[in-house]
């Protein structure tokens, strides 16, 4: 079986440690072995991005330009071959996973253009004959750990802007995907970025994690994952002084009003619920209905959800693939549970489905007559499992929209320009969508929430930039 390694100071790196990369649409399909950094691994890695960073803190905007658009150019030049190993590694469907790799290119395509951007302010002095400046650095050694439910897309989104300000990086895949994250260290090594600049060091939490948090050397860390290991992380920062960024989970709404042209409406809140097997932060896992609509929503809801075909993430028939390992899993199973027990109707769903190949498959779950103290509506699912909220009119609803801990995204279905427009206002997610999904976004733009979903400045877009750099003053008098 072939061995995948570590990318340590532009070299590739050996290590005793090994995990299996295995398919969970077909467990017995394992995809590679790959290396698991020692926290020695981690330090080694973090000392090449100390040393690389004060000359690639100035390098040449074109010479970023360059690296970062051939690193794009040729992820989306292989997106149908890398979109199959992520679907293979993931579990997420060919359609869905293709269409990740694209949008980790165009993110690379985009940061490269920002690198040609990077501007400062001239301000006036109020004292005469002084010069005062604003302009904007690279921090230093960025300490990037991702997740493992967009392989290749949060990776790209946190690594290329890092690159593109200046800084050097330290990235720590989950160690459940690494077979994306090796393809595109593999990709970033021909890019001709200077030994050190990038490093890939894939292992666990508990090790390379903690050697990243905890190491002076790592100047900021930006973190997506769970809200639990979120707190570590902003814990470990805060006491050495070292910047962070989180983007953590989400219990987003998607109110439906009586307006609502009701088969958008079922197909929106379809997509925001269950699409990638409901494994994105900004999945809708509850659907806020008001009275006019409700039992006929409820009616077309259920028979759509137990329309969806579940299946092997690479066969182009299915919809919803496998959730993406055996914790997830029990995750889903355990909220399934816990919500028949505390009185909710299971309309349809939430059962184990055998196929020929053995893989985690869950057929989607929709909840009814749940309100929204229970616990299934307070507590991030990240599964297939979906409930549906009863409201009066649109005040009841937005007031359950906004009742959670979480703030990440929220969207609304309505014909009413009036309640789309105060929805807009009113609620308290960092991203609101109308008559869209709550998920699915766009390259450029930044995306990030409010409350428990996020702390620090946003992702994405020019707003990265907030993150990646730091802002310099000077004052300068010229005689
Ligand atoms: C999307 O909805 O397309 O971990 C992006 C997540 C988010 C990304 C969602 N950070 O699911």
């Amino acid at each position: 079986m072939t061995m995948y390694k570590n990318y340590i100071g532009g070299q590739w790196a050996e290590s005793t440690d090994t995990i299996k990369n295995i398919n969970p649409s077909d467990l017995s399909d394992c995809i590679g072995e790959y290396a698991l950094a020692s926290a020695e691994d981690t330090e080694a890695a973090i000392s090449a991005a100390n040393t690389a960073f004060p000359e690639w803190g100035r390098s040449n905007i074109q010479a970023r330009f360059d690296a970062l658009d051939f690193i794009g150019t040729e992820i989306l030049n292989r997106k149908e071959e890398l979109g199959q190993l992520l679907a293979r590694e993931e579990g997420k469907i060919l359609a869905e996973a293709i269409g990740e790799v694209g949008r980790a290119g165009q993110v690379f395509k985009f940061f490269a253009g920002e690198a040609l951007r990077i501007t400062g302010d001239s301000i006036s002095s109020i004292r005469p004959g002084i010069e005062a400046e604003v302009r904007r650095e690279a921090l230093g050694v960025i300490g990037i750990i991702a997740p493992w439910n967009f392989p290749i897309a949060i990776p790209a989104w946190k690594i290329a802007p890092a690159l593109a300000y200046g800084n050097t990086v330290v990235f720590k895949p989950a160690s459940s995907v690494p077979g994306c994250a090796w393809a595109l260290a593999e990709i970033i090594s021909r890019s001709g970025l200077p030994d050190g600049v990038f490093n890939l060091v894939t292992g666990s939490g508990g090790v390379v994690g903690n050697a990243i948090l905890h190491d002076k050397r790592i100047n900021a860390v930006s973190f997506t994952g769970s809200t639990a290991t979120g707190a570590k992380v902003a814990a470990a920062c805060s006491a050495r002084g070292a910047k962070y960024q989180l983007e953590m989970g989400g219990k987003n709404p998607q109110i439906v009003l009586d307006d609502a042209d009701i088969d958008t409406a079922v197909n929106i809140s379809l997509n925001s619920a269950f699409f990638s097997t409901g494994q994105r932060c900004t999945a809708s896992e509850r659907i806020i209905v008001t009275a006019g609509i409700y039992d006929q929503f409820i009616e077309k809801m259920t028979a759509a959800t137990s329309a969806l075909k579940v299946g092997d993430a690479r066969d182009p028939s299915t919809q919803i693939g496998p959730v993406a390992d055996s914790s997830q899993l029990e995750q889903s199973l355990k909220y399934i549970e816990m919500g028949k027990a505390q009185g909710a109707t299971l309309a349809c769903g939430g059962e184990r489905v055998s196929l020929e190949k053995d893989g985690f498959y869950l057929s989607p779950a929709l909840f009814i007559n749940t309100t929204n103290d229970m616990q299934i509506n307070r507590e991030e699912i990240f599964g297939p499992v979906a409930t549906i909220i009863k409201a009066s009119d649109y005040d009841d609803a937005l007031a359950i929209a906004n009742d959670t801990d979480f703030g990440l995204s929220a969207g609304i279905c309505t014909s009413s320009l009036k309640y789309a427009s105060q929805f807009k206002h009113d609620s308290k997610a960092g991203i609101v969508a109308v008559n869209l999904p709550t998920a699915g976004v766009d390259y450029h733009v930044p995306f990030g929430g409010t409350k428990g979903s996020s702390y620090g400045s946003r992702e994405q877009g020019s707003y990265a930039k907030e993150f990646y750099t730091v802002v310099k003053t000077i004052y300068t008098y010229p005689g």
